[in-house]
């Protein structure tokens, strides 16, 4: 009798276990308000901005303490870039891209972009969008960098992104950026 009682505990207690230990389920996907995968393109300029009063850049790694123009291998900098409409710096602001780019290439400039594109205007106000790549901004004309992926109306983002300069200043590091994405998401 009591035996039998200490193994329905036992089968009660696993169960109950199993039960509760579980730390994940299966969901439906329109249970999240998931409907209709879209496609959209964005179209922006990005503005790194190392002169001037407004700047939106800093360095924070320079190696032999060589100035940010040459970026040297091993520079690293953190950014928060205007994104606008236009590629003039004083057209609409329609997000900013907070983050990292570290020169990442020892034979040739090249960076490695770790950046949210944070939007702040419209339907996809308050949605980020990460992107995450190589930037290799002296032999390419037009540079791919993967969407690793975004949230609120980026979330499950999946795309890629290409950026050309518009405009560049070698000797102050000003640059003006055309981006293109193309993002599929929910
Ligand atoms: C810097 O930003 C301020 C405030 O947005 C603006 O009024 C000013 O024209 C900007 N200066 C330059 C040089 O872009
Ligand atoms: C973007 O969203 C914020 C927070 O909800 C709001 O304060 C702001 O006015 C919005 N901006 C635009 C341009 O819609």
């Amino acid at each position: 009798m009591a035996k039998s009682t200490f193994f329905m505990c036992l089968n009660l207690s696993l169960l109950f276990s199993l039960v509760t230990a579980t730390y994940y389920s299966g969901l439906a996907s329109t249970l999240m308000g998931l409907g209709e995968e879209k496609f959209t393109h964005l179209h922006f300029y990005f503005h790194d901005i190392v002169t001037g009063p407004n700047r939106s850049v800093m360095v924070v790694a320079e190696p032999n303490g060589k100035v940010i123009d040459t970026l040297p291998f091993g520079s690293v900098v953190a950014m928060d870039d205007p994104l606008t409409t236009g590629p003039e710096r004083h057209s609409k602001v329609v997000g900013k891209a907070q983050g990292l780019y570290a020169s990442i290439s020892l034979e040739e400039t090249g960076l490695m972009m770790v950046m949210t594109m944070a939007f702040t205007d419209g339907e996809f106000n308050g949605s980020t969008i990460s992107v995450l790549g190589r930037n290799m901004i002296m032999s390419e004309p037009v540079r791919e960098m993967p969407i690793i992926g975004g949230t609120g109306a980026f979330r499950f983002a999946r795309g890629y992104a290409r950026g050309k300069f518009y405009s560049i200043d070698f000797t102050k590091g000003d640059a003006t950026v055309e981006y293109d994405i193309f993002v599929n998401h929910y």
